[in-house]
């Protein structure tokens, strides 16, 4: 069965990829000081994230990107096949995604220089994104409609648990995480590639640079099956239901978003990020 479900530490991950013991694993790992972590909550930019640092890595050459596939290139720490994908790994760092929170792998990292990228987005996006996603993901639950599947991401019920412990962990524990945002990057791909590129000590030439911008642009990226999920069993992602690079824009929650939910939504965000500085991009 697809639906099944792993429980950890009182939240729900996909039983397909995850169990109680690669899940426990992902704890007790031991990052190299060269390793890069990327993070994020689902829908947040992830996999925009996987190409980004692997054409950094690559120097903007896109030819690690479009023949390995993102989670084998950057595996998840935290699904059962991460160990063979890591030992088979064809990138000389190593690159690690995860969507753990940080109150579970904050105490894994604490003394190492692994480079942590969090990356986050607008959660009215984030939740939009991930409710089309559900419709077509055979590993997740069924969606509901709209309104009830907002409700459990308010409650941090859906797997992966609470988006707002998710950025308030991730954004006020370590000081060598570099926080990106997806909106950001909509809005300056340079700056931004940049940015990370500094932050991985790999700085880049201009040309390597256009590279980059090139390769990981939403049309590259929904060409590229390396990066879609195309390769994906139908009976795990059925593309006839939906497509994972669906949008790639900002502000698609207000095709979703009635009057109510967005007065509901902003509530419930007020109270719970009212020890939070952090601004966001709503469209
Ligand atoms: S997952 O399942 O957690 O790995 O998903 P994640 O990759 O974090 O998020 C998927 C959303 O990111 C969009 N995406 C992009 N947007 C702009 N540019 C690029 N290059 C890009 N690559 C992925 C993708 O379309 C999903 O967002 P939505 O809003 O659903 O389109």
């Amino acid at each position: 069965r697809l639906d099944v479900v792993e429980t950890f530490h009182g939240l729900f991950f996909p039983g397909h990829l995850h169990t109680k013991d690669s899940l426990q694993q992902a704890l007790q790992f031991s990052f190299q000081d060269s390793d890069v972590l990327i993070v994020s909550y689902p829908k947040s930019g992830t996999t925009w994230l996987q190409e980004i640092v692997t054409l950094i890595s690559s120097k903007g050459d896109p030819h690690l990107s479009q023949t390995v596939p993102n989670w084998a290139r950057a595996p998840w720490l935290e699904q059962h096949y991460f160990a063979a994908l890591m030992a088979a790994s064809p990138c000389a760092a190593r690159i690690i995604t995860t969507h753990l929170p940080h109150h579970l792998l904050g105490p894994t990292l604490k003394d190492s220089k692994a480079k942590v990228i969090y990356v986050s987005r607008n959660p009215k996006d984030v939740v939009v994104s991930f409710y089309h996603f559900h419709k077509m993901a055979n590993f997740l639950p069924e969606a509901g409609s709209f309104p009830e599947f907002l409700n459990r991401f308010l409650e941090g019920t859906l797997h992966y648990g609470s988006w707002f412990d998710h950025i308030k962990g991730w954004t006020s524990q370590m000081n060598n995480v570099l926080h990106i945002t997806y909106e950001e990057m909509s809005m300056d791909i340079r700056g931004a590639i940049e940015r990370l590129s500094a932050h991985l000590q790999s700085p880049l030439l201009e040309d390597e640079l256009n590279n980059c911008v090139k390769h990981c642009s939403f049309s590259s990226m929904k060409g590229n099956k390396m990066a879609n999920y195309t390769l994906v069993n139908r009976e795990i992602m059925d593309h006839n239901k939906g497509s994972f690079m669906r949008k790639g824009t900002i502000g698609d929650w207000k095709n979703m978003f009635t009057k109510e939910l967005d007065t509901h939504f902003k509530s419930v965000f007020e109270s719970k990020m009212e020890d939070c500085t952090l601004e966001f991009v709503w469209d």
